[in-house]
């Protein structure tokens, strides 16, 4: 791995343990450190996994604690501390408590890890990446969120299932705000390089109008219904964020649909939505300039327009 390799996770909850724990077996970074203002949770989270450090993919250092100074000189800081979502609760109704644990917390962090790139998972991740960015000065492009990278893995895999393709073979992303207002670009989705809509099966087209749409609100329903069976959603954002650490710590230029502070892309300024980028070393190389057709865009002003009105309502 070129340069450094120190992951810092704040926060030893379950998105953190998870992340932590997928970018270990991944081999993401050479050294993961957790952090969480319940000590002996995070120093046991840490434990054990430095315990599986064996069997993981590359060789890597875990630390952990309830002392800040455990995130010194990361390169990478994912933030996933905070209050989570219960049962029946918006990601929106997470956003006054967890601006004030971010104004708190990200002054401490930048004294540790001055030159780190930061990404926000805590939800309203899209609403807390504005607060975060304001609160550290740092410029966009080091500071947003994981947005619709958990979302757009929902939707390949859903889409390969019904296509019996493999989830790497669908392109297809999930944009705007991660929550409710999200929406798949459908105008630019393939299978392979079939377009979606063009994708048929022995026995005719598979993906019809209506079954597309269901597609989208299963997405967005997704986090609702595994957070009722089982109290959080883990694994798979884990898997994400590991996912995003990679590709900033390996300097890959992937494209990932992640949320950043917009400057009049599409329209939009001072709000902080998932469009895909170019993600690598230092951060957000580029957001896309991408495709879009009338409903999209459409869509696009309605997410940001909800975003807006949260931001408004809390101040930031
Ligand atoms: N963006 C996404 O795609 C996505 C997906 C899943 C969950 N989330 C969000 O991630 C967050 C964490 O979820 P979880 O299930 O891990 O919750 P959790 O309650 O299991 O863990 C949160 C942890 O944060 C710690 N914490 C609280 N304040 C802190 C502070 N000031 N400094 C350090 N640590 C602190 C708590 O002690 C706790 O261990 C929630 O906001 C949740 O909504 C985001």
């Amino acid at each position: 791995m070129p340069g450094g390799s120190k992951l810092a996770v704040v926060g030893a909850g379950s998105v953190g343990t998870s992340l932590a724990y997928a970018a270990l077996i991944r081999g993401s970074a050479s050294s993961i450190a957790l952090f969480d203002v319940n000590a002996p949770k995070a120093e046991a989270e840490a434990l054990d996994l430095a315990h599986g450090s064996q069997f993981a993919a590359a060789s890597a250092t875990v630390a952990g604690g309830g002392d800040i100074a455990v995130t010194e000189g990361a390169d990478v800081v994912v933030i996933t501390a905070g209050a989570k979502q219960n049962p029946g609760q918006s990601r929106l109704d997470l956003a006054g408590t967890n601006v004030r644990i971010l104004e708190q917390l990200m002054p401490q962090l930048l004294e540790r890890a001055p030159d780190a790139v930061y990404v926000l998972v805590t939800n309203p991740c899209d609403v807390l990446t504005v607060a975060a960015q304001r609160i550290s000065g740092l410029p966009p492009e080091r500071i947003f969120s994981s947005g619709t990278v958990l979302d757009t893995s929902r939707l390949r895999w859903l889409l390969a299932r019904r296509a019996g393709v493999s989830v790497t073979s669908v392109h297809a992303s999930m944009v705007g705000e991660h929550g409710d207002t999200e929406f798949p670009l459908w105008s630019g989705a393939t299978i392979g390089p079939v377009p979606i809509r063009d994708w048929t099966d022995g026995g005719g087209r598979v993906f019809t109008s209506e079954n597309l749409a269901a597609t989208a609100r299963d997405v967005v329903q997704a986090a609702y219904k595994v957070i009722a069976g089982k109290g959080a959603t883990n694994y798979a954002i884990g898997l994400s964020g590991a996912r995003i650490v990679e590709a900033l710590l390996r300097d890959d230029n992937a494209v990932l649909p992640v949320s950043t502070v917009l400057s009049g892309q599409y329209g939009i300024s001072g709000v902080a939505l998932s469009l895909p980028s170019v993600v690598g070393r230092g951060g957000v190389h580029r957001v896309l300039d991408t495709p879009m057709d009338g409903g999209e865009l459409a869509a696009l002003q309605v997410s940001a327009d909800t975003l807006r009105n949260t931001m408004d309502t809390l101040g930031i």
